[in-house]
């Protein structure tokens, strides 16, 4: 087996993704949406950081993605950059921030870069938004495509059920990733599709593709940093592999750090000045 390309000196780019597709070395991906995270995961080694919109969910508590705006992804995105040294770091773009207006796309994914000093962005679509990407693109922001299940689409599907099932969504899923490669995105991510489908969408990609609930024949994996910790509890998709149970963890020190002061055991004699 040739050396690894991911742990050559250096910072991560998406060139460095792109070999190491083409070297078989699968790719380490996880969300964060802080400093403090985002330093630990870098250095542990992890290849690519999201700042994902996920942050809606297990940052700030809502129900769908929808609600968080272009400003709070962006101060998650400072705050991660500043932790980071090797990785990857790729921001999504929030809901209603580049859907059906290229031009608004382009102001966000500017944004995005210019404030937070990230690496790449992320959207969610195929055709429908192409106008969008193109002119992303067109600027110099790398994009990562994201296809399958597209969180920010709840509304129309109402379910998060996992998709491309029926052949004509598999189809169009195909012919999706293959015009957003066209287009020059530096990789696909697909989220919750039968492993077969993202199988054959990996074989037929010469860039890498990242699946999250998409089976392991795919050149990466990505989970949502909360969900594999074990922070959140509710959240129990067959494809989640918890970690941790960091739940417990946390909760257990708490009430010990309660159960201290109310006995009087802390602060100790040696824990003041
Ligand atoms: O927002 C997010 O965390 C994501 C992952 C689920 C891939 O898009």
């Amino acid at each position: 087996m040739s050396a690894s390309i991911a742990q050559s000196k250096g910072k991560i780019t998406t060139h460095v993704l792109q070999r190491m597709k083409e070297n078989n070395e699968k790719i380490a991906m996880l969300t964060a949406y802080d400093y403090s995270m985002a330093q630990l995961l870098d250095r542990a080694g992890v290849e690519v950081i999201l700042v994902g919109d996920s942050a809606a969910n297990v940052m700030a508590g809502h129900k769908t993605t929808l609600p968080i705006t272009l400003d709070q992804m962006i101060y998650h995105a400072t705050s991660v950059v500043r932790g980071v040294e090797k990785a990857l770091v790729i921001v999504d773009l929030p809901f209603g921030t580049y859907q059906g207006n290229s031009k608004e796309a382009l102001h966000s994914a500017i944004r995005i870069m210019k404030e937070s000093g990230a690496d790449a962005v992320k959207l969610e679509g195929g055709k429908e938004i192409i106008e969008s990407i193109d002119r992303i693109l067109s600027a110099g922001i790398p994009i990562l495509g994201h296809l399958g299940l597209t969180p920010q689409s709840i509304n129309k599907f109402g379910t998060y059920t996992v998709r491309a099932t029926e052949e004509n969504e598999a189809k169009q899923l195909i012919s999706d990733a293959v015009l957003l490669e066209e287009c020059g995105c530096f990789g696909i991510l697909l989220e919750k599709i039968p492993a077969n489908l993202a199988k054959q969408v990996t074989r037929k990609m010469k860039v890498p593709v990242i699946g999250i609930g998409a089976g392991g024949d795919v050149d990466g994996q990505v989970l949502v940093l909360h969900d594999m910790l074990g922070i959140t509890q509710q959240f129990s998709p067959r494809f989640l592999r918890r970690y941790h149970d960091l739940s417990f963890e946390i909760t257990s020190a708490v009430k010990q750090y309660i159960s201290d002061i109310k006995s009087h055991d802390f602060p100790n004699a040696k824990e003041q000045y």
